[in-house]
């Protein structure tokens, strides 16, 4: 089965998550494109959603979908984003879309995760896909020497600005086996807004295609 047709699968699957009268977190990318589409023939059941970037709050609103602020809505039942990449512990890589920050947030404040992939993002070790790190602009050379010094090749995703105004280093050649105490350790330095390991909070559930594993 091609990637888009499990990222589809994926997608509508995630709305048996979706509980009514639900405030609906939203992630960003390819795949939840697919599940907000779905969203959208159930919108008079849901409140409304949190979104993660504003990619996703154009498509939200499009379908006439009201966007929430986190900071009335209080803790979320469900959050529904996809990845890079997922092991086999539910520890993911995110931030291909360059949308990590808003995303953790909104992970972090979600009872249940639900991650939507298709399969050529599972992982026996995270790291393969360079690891997308949010940086404050004046911070960008210092992150990258710090992460020289951790044995990475930062590439700053050049002609890139987040949604926060920040930007984006990708950390190649990391093979990451404990990738809670690398998201730890670079959570530390001053300058990274967010670390794309999502880790300490992992997902809850992962869909690959219809596939719950
Ligand atoms: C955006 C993300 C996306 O979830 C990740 O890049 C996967 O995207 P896609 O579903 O298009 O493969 O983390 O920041």
């Amino acid at each position: 089965m091609s990637n888009a047709n499990e990222k589809r699968l994926a997608g509508e699957a995630a709305i048996r998550y979706v509980e009514d009268g639900a405030v609906v977190g939203v992630g960003t990318g390819s795949t939840v494109a697919y599940f907000i589409e779905a969203l959208a023939g159930m919108k008079d059941r849901i409140k409304g959603a949190v979104s993660s970037s504003e990619q996703s709050t154009a498509q939200l609103r499009k379908h006439g979908i009201e966007i929430l602020d986190l900071n009335s809505t209080g803790p979320l039942t469900i959050y529904i984003d996809g990845a890079d990449e997922c092991d086999p512990h539910k520890r993911l890589i995110k931030g291909g879309g360059a949308a990590l920050t808003r995303e953790k947030i909104v992970a972090e404040t979600a009872q249940k995760f639900v991650c939507i992939i298709d399969s050529s993002k599972q992982v026996d070790v995270l790291g393969t896909f360079p690891l997308p790190i949010e940086v404050i602009p004046m911070a960008r050379s210092l992150i990258g020497r710090e992460i020289v010094k951790r044995g990475g090749n930062p590439v700053w995703r050049d002609g890139v600005v987040t949604d926060n105004g920040n930007w984006i280093i990708d950390v190649h050649g990391w093979r990451i086996t404990d990738p809670v105490a690398l998201e730890r350790d670079l959570n530390q330095l001053p300058g990274i807004v967010t670390v794309g390991l999502f880790a300490r909070r992992p997902a809850d559930v992962v869909l690959v295609g219809d596939r719950e594993i």
